[in-house]
């Protein structure tokens, strides 16, 4: 009987389009997904939107449309992101659904019915975060801000309330009896100790919510978005409608997996809401670390979004599927670079893996007649670290480490390289041609390479395939296909063009790597520091005239110009080749950094700066009229 296993993402907000952040955990989740697929689990794979509460609200109204009209357009974006990079979800649940709707009012009939003194009406004051849209104790909150940073706002309101402070011993002893229900386990002790504190009485619903589901007889009140939220995990599964099979079969929950920003909510209120109403919680909860930015986490609200899709159209989803779970451990934080990706992706993939698969196909091409060899071998050194590491890479997938389980990856590949120089195949067939030997030594190299594949087939599903085939295999990926053995002898094979060809990373970057002048994914800045007049009056802002303008070459970013800035003419290098064609900047007046200290970018020395505005990471250069002459100061 194959397990069923139920794993969920949260629920992206849909106040702006997904980052990062939010594709970090769709991959995952998705990868976790394919894994147990591929071991004989009964999967069921659920991400979907949050479109509730006062954030969408206001997103909407700053944009002059509807909330619906944001949601559409954002989840909209949802769908192509998640299909670009491959996710392979079940289902796709939005809290505007009706489906939603009937398993939010069914929670809360269960609660009032099995519980009714659960929820009360009462009137509450405190420090409530607009921008999570939850209240604060005075214990959390620093310079009154809430713990992720942003601004709080001192609220009073009559409100229904959940009676939390009730549930305090049955979480604990719920805790006590699931020692592994939240990962990692620093963040369990982290939530085991906010509920030995003391909990008090939840808010359950908000007459300042315009636009969301209304409290079950009593319009004028809008239930706690967050109980709306956390019931899409049971909602989407049918509960509370006719059709509940799916319910009935797979909750509860395997797997949570959410961003450790929101751990308080699903492992605490989430168990505390359907022990209420009688229904089973969730088994486990993994609270992921953050993306950050200069050490600061990625976020609308810190204004530093990246969304590296850029490197996704143009190196491909899986490698930057690999990279994001090869870079970040698993439940810790990681900052995010262009930079180390291409370092990683010509490291790992370029070097170490494509050129050993290029290698080991090209020989066993031209020494077996564009086969695999004809004799397979089951003693060996390669046998031997496969049989040791599978299990480790096994072991790590099941504790979802990652990281450990690519680097077991890695070793085997490791290894196969040691092989191949120390067997030395080259040698072999020009004193003895294509024997026995030599057919054993090249088929080793190409099982644990397949093996390897295998291994990697969640993280890059699409190369893996694709990996397969040149290796003549039959594609499989299932747990059996993890043991020796599997590559057939005689079978075709193909080299063909490099998987990972390399990226160079001059020109991609668009100069040298410790002082990019290119940031090759757009950010926002973060809040930057005040500076004084005097400091702004250090900068030597000018008008200049474009002389002359080319190409860089071999770079797609860089153009060149040679600009007069009113006391002579001088060479600036920009990176806005993407925009701008080097004709249509000659005789243009733009607005230059003159006392900027020289920089070289791609071996050409840069006098100071243009300026241009960023729109998603195009340029656009400011401008002044053609009338002001060259050299005219700006300020
Ligand atoms: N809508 C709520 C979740 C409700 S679940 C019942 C929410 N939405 S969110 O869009 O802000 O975040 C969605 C997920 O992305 C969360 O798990 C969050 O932790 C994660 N991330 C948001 N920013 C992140 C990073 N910078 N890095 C990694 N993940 C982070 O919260």
């Amino acid at each position: 009987m194959p397990q069923k296993f139920y794993i969920t993402t949260a629920i992206h907000y849909v106040n702006d389009l997904p980052h990062i952040g939010h594709m970090y955990e769709n991959i995952v989740a998705d990868v976790i997904a394919r894994h147990r697929r591929r071991m004989g689990d009964e999967v069921w794979f659920l991400t979907g939107t949050d479109e509730h509460g006062q954030r969408i609200e206001r997103s909407a109204a700053r944009q002059g449309i509807l909330p619906i009209e944001l949601a559409d357009r954002v989840v909209a974006d949802h769908h192509r992101l998640w299909k670009k990079l491959n996710i392979s979800n079940d289902d796709f649940i939005r809290t505007t659904e009706p489906r939603h709707r009937v398993g939010v009012h069914e929670i809360i009939r269960r609660m009032l019915e099995r519980n009714p003194d659960d929820i009360y009406l009462g009137e509450f004051m405190g420090w409530y975060c607009p921008n999570d849209e939850a209240y604060y104790t005075e214990k959390e909150i620093t310079d009154a801000r809430c713990p992720n940073g942003h601004p709080l706002e001192r609220a009073r309101e009559q409100n229904y309330f959940f009676r939390l402070s009730h549930y305090q011993k049955r979480l604990l002893d719920f805790y006590k009896q699931h020692p592994n229900f939240v990962l990692p386990r620093t963040r369990f002790n982290e939530v085991v100790a906010f509920v030995e504190a003391g909990l008090k009485d939840l808010s359950v619903s908000r007459t300042s919510i315009q636009w969301g589901v209304p409290w079950p007889g009593n319009p004028d009140h809008i239930i706690y978005v967050w109980l709306d939220a956390l019931t899409n995990y049971i909602s989407a599964l049918g509960f509370g409608s006719e059709r509940h099979e799916k319910f009935d079969h797979f909750w509860p929950a395997d797997l949570h997996l959410i961003g450790k920003d929101i751990i308080r909510f699903h492992a605490v209120y989430w168990p505390a809401f359907l022990m209420s109403a009688g229904v089973e919680p969730p088994k486990q909860i993994f609270g992921h670390g953050w993306w950050l930015r200069d050490n600061q986490k990625i976020s609308k609200s810190v204004g530093n979004i990246v969304r590296p899709e850029n490197i996704i159209d143009d190196f491909g989803s899986d490698p930057f599927r690999y990279f994001v779970l090869r870079e970040m451990v698993f439940g810790q934080d990681q900052n995010y670079s262009d930079e180390a990706f291409v370092a990683r992706y010509n490291a790992d993939l370029a070097n170490d893996l494509g050129n050993t698969m290029s290698r080991a196909l090209k020989m066993s091409e031209s020494y077996f007649g564009g086969k695999t060899p004809p004799t397979p071998c089951d003693d060996n050194d390669l046998l031997r670290a496969s049989r040791e590491l599978v299990p480790a890479y096994l072991q790590s997938m099941d504790e979802y480490a990652f990281q450990r389980a690519l680097e077991v990856a890695w070793r085997l590949l490791a290894a196969v390289n040691g092989f191949i120089v120390a067997r030395e195949p080259w040698k072999h067939f020009k004193q003895r041609g294509s024997d026995e030997a030599l057919s054993r030594i090249i088929w080793n190299c190409l099982e644990s390479l397949r093996i390897i594949w295998v291994m990697l087939a969640p993280f890059m599903p699409k190369l893996a395939q694709d990996a397969l085939a040149r290796l003549g295999g039959d594609g499989r990926i299932d747990r059996r296909a993890l043991d020796w053995g599997g590559l057939p002898n005689n079978a075709p094979i193909r080299a063909g063009d490099p998987i990972f060809p390399r990226i160079e990373v001059a020109t991609y970057i668009g100069g040298a790597m410790s002082n990019p002048p290119v940031e090759t994914t757009q950010a926002a800045p973060p809040d930057l520091a005040k500076i004084t007049i005097d400091q702004f009056k250090e900068i030597d802002l000018r008008v200049a005239e474009v002389r002359a303008a080319e190409r860089v070459e071999k770079s797609k970013k860089l153009i060149k110009m040679i600009v007069f800035d009113g006391d002579g003419e001088r060479t600036l290098v920009a990176g806005i080749a993407t925009r701008y064609a080097p004709e249509e900047l000659v005789g243009r007046k733009v607005v230059i950094v003159a006392n900027l200290q020289p920089a070289k970018l791609m071996g050409i020395e840069s006098n100071g700066m243009v300026l241009a505005a960023s729109i998603d990471g195009e340029p656009s250069l400011l401008s002044v009229d053609t009338a002001v002459p060259a050299g005219t100061k700006v300020k």
